[in-house]
């Protein structure tokens, strides 16, 4: 039987250099040792999460690292002492502890040389760097867990970065995805999430372990691409949620454009890859993640603003202005999409998707999310 929660070994940071770790006794007792590459407002959630996990589950280590691309906060600080000294990443969720025994690193290498579960939570466009770093520094046994929502295009065609992650790295990789808004978990706001996972259900419910908190429920199904895309492709929705909203044109042209953009997924997550579940969309990952997305994330948010400027200023600029340091994924990926569909000849089944990226370019004017060309059917195709 595992012994109590008091039983675990009690962490104090500031005792605890960044470059050292609390101790090996993962390695020794074969305990699963978490590290988090990336911390932004959703790695900062994420952290918070685990912490306490690790803290009580007696499988796991006490320990969690955190990599931190490390900035010089305005008071001239770095941020990975200023998390180390007060238990706060002050820059991407203030206010909010993250556990004693959540330790930050600036040192990636040094981050991930003794875990064997590694978390990976950047925004998506930083991945192919963070991956070409570690390539050789991650033993093969690792397992591995994206929360990144995006892909990257190359040659060959889209590649999803659960993909991206077990190729460059030799690893498997599951995905954790779901309705969440970092900031809502943060405040320990019930909500649910969804881990994908390939063949081994068994590392699965490891991960869904280590992430369950009684405000915070998970579930896994075996589906690591519909999973991936459903968390990917909703946020090019939500950029359209909010165009809508920028226009005023209300509730009923919402849930239209949610729901054309919800058969615009499961459309290409399925012509992408057959293997693509039905069921998986009506899993918080799905259906769920598209509603909250469109109603309250940072793309509509910015989106809304983008419209009421007439598309004069550009996302870029709104990003930098509203966000203060946080990214936006839906434009990026609206762009990756764009070239997926242009690639395959596949522009003109999906409406909606290309009408994004054609207006975050300036190419069309934000009312145009409403009106589609002659050559592009509504609804018509997918
Ligand atoms: N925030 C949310 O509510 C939320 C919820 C679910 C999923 N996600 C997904 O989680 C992922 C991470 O988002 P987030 O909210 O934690 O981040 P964020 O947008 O809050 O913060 C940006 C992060 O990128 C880091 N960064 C900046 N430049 C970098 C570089 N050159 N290399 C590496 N890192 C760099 C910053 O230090 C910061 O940690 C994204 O894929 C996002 O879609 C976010």
């Amino acid at each position: 039987m595992a012994p109590p929660f008091e039983e675990k070994t009690s962490l104090d940071p500031s005792q605890t250099p960044p470059h050292q770790t609390l101790s090996n006794a993962g390695a020794v007792s074969g305990k699963s040792k978490v590290t988090i590459v990336g911390s932004g407002n959703w790695g900062s959630v994420a952290s918070k999460l685990i912490a306490s996990n690790t803290l009580k589950l007696h499988s796991f280590h006490d320990e969690v690292r955190m990599w931190v691309f490390e900035e010089t906060l305005p008071s001239g600080e770095k941020l990975t002492d200023v998390i180390n000294r007060t238990n706060e990443n002050v820059r991407y969720l203030p206010g909010i502890k993250l556990g004693k025994n959540v330790i930050a690193d600036p040192d990636l290498e040094n981050a991930v040389k003794d875990a064997n579960m590694l978390v990976f939570v950047t925004p998506h466009q930083f991945m192919d760097g963070i991956c070409n770093k570690l390539v050789g520094k991650v033993n093969k046994d690792v397992e591995a867990i994206s929360l990144i929502k995006g892909m990257e295009v190359k040659k060959e065609g889209p590649c999803m970065i659960s993909n991206l992650i077990s190729e460059q790295l030799g690893i498997n990789c599951c995905v954790l995805m779901g309705a969440n808004i970092a900031n809502e978990i943060a405040v320990e706001k019930l909500s649910e999430a969804t881990v994908g996972y390939r063949e081994n259900k068994e590392i699965a419910e490891k991960w869904v372990q280590l992430f369950t908190t009684p405000y915070f429920i998970v579930s896994a199904v075996q589906d690591v691409e519909g999973v991936e895309l459903c968390g990917t492709l909703k946020n090019v929705v939500a950029i359209a949620a909010g165009l809508v909203d920028g226009l005023e044109m209300g509730n009923n042209t919402k849930a239209a454009i949610m729901r054309i953009g919800l058969r615009e997924m499961k459309a290409l997550s399925k012509l992408l890859f057959s293997s693509v579940k039905d069921s998986t969309f009506f899993e918080s990952c799905g259906v769920a993640d598209l509603i909250t997305t469109c109603l309250g994330g940072r793309n509509r948010k910015v989106a809304e603003a983008f419209a009421k400027n007439g598309g004069k200023r550009s996302f870029d600029d709104l990003e930098a202005e509203m966000l203060q340091g946080q990214k936006l994924q839906g434009v990026s990926t609206a762009k990756e999409v764009y070239e997926v569909l242009s690639h395959r000849g596949w522009l003109e089944l999906f409406p909606l998707f290309a009408t994004v990226h054609e207006i975050a370019i300036g190419h069309l004017p934000p009312s145009a999310i409403v009106k589609y060309s002659e050559h592009k059917p509504m609804l018509s195709l997918v």
